[in-house]
């Protein structure tokens, strides 16, 4: 079986999650043995990079901090487990990958999305997703989700304008590459978003 690497990306509040754990049931039916991951994190050393990435103590990082801690993380993360396990001919779900930088820091934080790619470079070597599914939900309805949380994190606690502009850099890195990034409405029911997710998923097993 040839290994393939889905990511799954949207704001925070989504409902991404969920239908990773549709998605993984679905691959494990076509015969995948299958791995879900996670950005950023999924290996030791990337879980630490996290823990100092989301502490909301940290308020004084800066942007250039932030985006090469998101790429040391991803680095690891690629050579360590998702790199393998595509090579093993694994399925590998990620919940957030690079379009997550380019979007947050790129965009967001406006350190610019080629500076993002040149950085990642690196860190991700040849493995660009096969496929992409975009969670789309307004920057407010996203918020209000999250806000039944005990305590947000340093990202979350950033200002409805910032969570503004991530939401419109989803959208244009969608329109700029429609054959990977697949956006979906993620006010619908969870079956429908699912049912799209599976028709794109179905596809791209054919080929
Ligand atoms: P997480 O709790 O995983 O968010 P969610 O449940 O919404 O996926 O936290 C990850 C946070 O880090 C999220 O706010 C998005 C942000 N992020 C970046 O800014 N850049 C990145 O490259 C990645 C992977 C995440």
């Amino acid at each position: 079986m040839k290994g393939i690497f889905i990511t799954m990306e949207g704001p925070d509040g989504a409902g991404k999650t969920t239908q990773i754990e549709k998605l993984r049931d679905y691959l494990e039916e076509q015969g995948y043995d299958v791995l879900l991951t996670r950005e950023p994190g999924g290996t030791v050393i990337s879980e630490a990079i996290r823990e100092i990435l989301l502490n909301p103590e940290y308020k004084e990082m800066k942007p250039e901090t932030e985006l090469l801690l998101y790429a040391s993380a991803r680095a690891q993360l690629v050579q360590q487990v998702i790199g393998p396990a595509v090579e093993a001919g694994k399925a590998v779900i990620s919940d957030r990958f690079v379009d997550s930088s380019v979007v947050y820091q790129g965009i967001a934080r406006g350190l610019g999305i080629e500076t993002v790619y040149e950085v990642n470079r690196p860190a991700i070597g040849k493995y660009m997703p096969d496929a992409t599914f975009l969670l789309d939900l307004p920057a407010e309805v996203g918020i209000a989700r999250k806000k039944n949380q005990a305590e947000l994190d340093r990202m979350e606690q950033e200002s409805l304008e910032f969570h503004k502009k991530v939401r419109d850099g989803y959208c244009a890195l969608a329109d700029r590459d429609p054959e990977r990034i697949l956006k979906i409405d993620a006010t619908l029911p969870i079956d429908s978003i699912y049912d799209m997710i599976k028709s794109r998923v179905s596809e791209l097993l054919a080929c």
